[in-house]
């Protein structure tokens, strides 16, 4: 038996064909003389109607049972699921409910995201949506590692417990194994022990050898956010590059690996995918009764909209200094365009409403801000003109912050002298400090956020449906 995608690659899935399939009841239809069930098993978005031309051989089936089902395919190629198998053989029930008085969780009706993650955690990925999700995370991760595949990157594994706070930020977890944990695992490392922030500093390590690398890694943060762009365990995707002439050279690898990804995901369908599903949820909506479906949406259009300009390639994404973002977004506010929450000035950072607006309006699309003022940023940046460092964040609308990147300080005084002044512990740093004794050469990286692209792409509202078991503050129940 295999999966339903597995069986329409090798063309199995022809009319009249004799097919077994096995899968999730999704729901049941009976009536008198026929009986209809439609079953999924993941593989892909695709669901598969049975028909029951006997409705006794579909006495014991009930919506959320895995069965295993044995037919005649009749092909449709015209409606949106297009498979439908008669059912000749009795079905074979894999697995039932854990009482015969329990009625399954997931029934008909509408749940929000955030009701099935607090109820039923477990059983999240039997919806279209986050089954989908996860589907998109991974054909993400085959499209970007194809982009480094051919571009001479090496794909690399730093570690994860840390002694270092990579972004001096002060948001790291400690790790404590359970029998030190007053003495905050200084026990069992024999000092302080961290999960990692961003792996950035061992990968700069890396590629002080290996020239080009990347890495995708679980990175931890211990800030209490409570948005819909944070978590507290998120995926991050870090290069980083020897020999780079100037912050330039590494934003045009984040414009082409994002363009890359983008493009060859677009070719393999998966845009199409997510559209349809989302259309299907869009009528959905637009037939809820009141209060019943008011669960935040991105659109369908919206969605297109986003790979659209990701892909096109008339004209490179725009560049702007922050000096210039201020003065854009200042001009907006003079000119009655936009009222923000937050001040406008040049020194205090950007806000989420702010990096939105600038990619929505003065962008429309992606843009790379840069050159923010050194006294915003971590340590590691390498300083630019009029006290800014050579660093740049993309911002993308409706999303803000998406990827930060920077050409790093190479310069083992200067480094030195700039973990000072950040007012960091160098010691836990020394191990770093050495790459810059030795042959150290002008580098730079970057970090993405792969949530944030999934959300991105996904046309997902809230980060914490862009993950499978996502952790926020208070928030770790399985
Ligand atoms: O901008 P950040 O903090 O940069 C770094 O950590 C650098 N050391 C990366 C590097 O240059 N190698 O984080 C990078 C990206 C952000 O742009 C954002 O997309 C994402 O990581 N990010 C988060 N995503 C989800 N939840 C959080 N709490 C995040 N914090 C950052
Ligand atoms: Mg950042």
């Amino acid at each position: 038996v295999s999966t339903i995608l597995e069986k329409s690659r090798k063309g199995e899935l022809v009319e009249g064909a004799a097919v077994t399939v096995h899968g999730w009841v999704r729901s049941v239809r009976k009536q008198k003389k026929i009986a209809f069930a439609q079953i999924m098993d993941g593989s892909s978005d695709q669901m598969i109607q049975l028909v029951f031309l006997d409705p006794s051989i579909a006495l014991d089936l009930k919506t959320g049972v895995s069965v295993r089902a044995t037919g005649k395919l009749e092909v449709t190629p015209t409606r949106q699921d297009p498979y439908e198998i008669s059912i000749t053989d009795p079905i074979e029930i894999l697995g039932d409910y854990a009482s015969p008085t329990d009625l399954y969780p997931l029934q008909k009706k509408f749940m929000t995201q955030e009701y099935l993650r607090r109820e039923h955690p477990a059983l999240r990925f039997r919806t279209r949506v986050n089954a989908n999700v996860m589907r998109l995370r991974s054909v993400a991760i085959t499209a970007l590692s194809a982009y480094f595949l051919q571009n001479g990157f090496f794909q690399t594994q730093p570690p994860l417990i840390t002694s270092s706070d990579c972004e001096g930020a002060g948001e790291v977890f400690t790790v404590a194994n359970s029998s030190s944990s007053s003495s905050a695992g200084e026990h069992f490392f024999g000092q302080k022990a961290y999960l990692t922030v961003s792996t950035q500093l061992h990968l700069e390590s890396l590629m002080m050898g290996l020239t080009r690398v990347w890495t995708l890694t679980p990175a931890f943060r211990a800030e209490e956010s409570m948005t819909s762009r944070h978590l507290s365990e998120f995926w991050m995707l870090e290069a980083e590059v020897a020999f780079t002439k100037d912050l330039e050279s590494v934003m045009s690898i984040v414009e082409g690996m994002i363009r890359s990804a983008v493009t060859r995901m677009k070719s393999e369908g998966v845009l199409d995918q997510i559209l349809s599903l989302k259309r299907m949820l869009e009528k959905q909506k637009a037939t809820a009764k009141e209060g019943e479906d008011d669960e935040e949406m991105v659109t369908a259009d919206e969605v297109s909209e986003r790979w659209n300009t990701l892909v096109a390639t008339e004209q490179p994404w725009k560049r702007i200094t922050y000096e210039q973002a201020i003065s854009v977004l200042q001009d907006a506010v003079a000119q009655g365009k936009v009222e923000f929450q937050h001040k406008v000035e040049y020194g205090e950072s950007l806000k989420s409403e702010h990096e939105k607006w600038l990619a929505r309006h003065y962008a429309q699309g992606p843009v790379f801000v840069t050159n923010y003022p050194a006294n915003m940023k971590p340590f590691y940046m390498l300083p630019g003109p009029d006290g800014t460092v050579e660093c740049f964040d993309l911002l993308v609308p409706d999303m803000g912050e998406l990827v930060g990147g920077s050409l790093r300080e190479h310069d083992y005084e200067r480094l030195r002298g700039a973990i000072a002044a950040s007012g960091m512990d160098p010691e836990p740093l020394e191990w770093y400090l050495e790459l810059r004794k030795w042959g150290s050469v002008p580098h730079g990286g970057f970090g993405m956020g792969f949530e944030r692209l999934i959300c991105y792409l996904g046309g997902v509202y809230n980060i914490r449906e862009a993950i499978a078991f996502p952790r926020w503050i208070d928030h770790c129940a399985c």
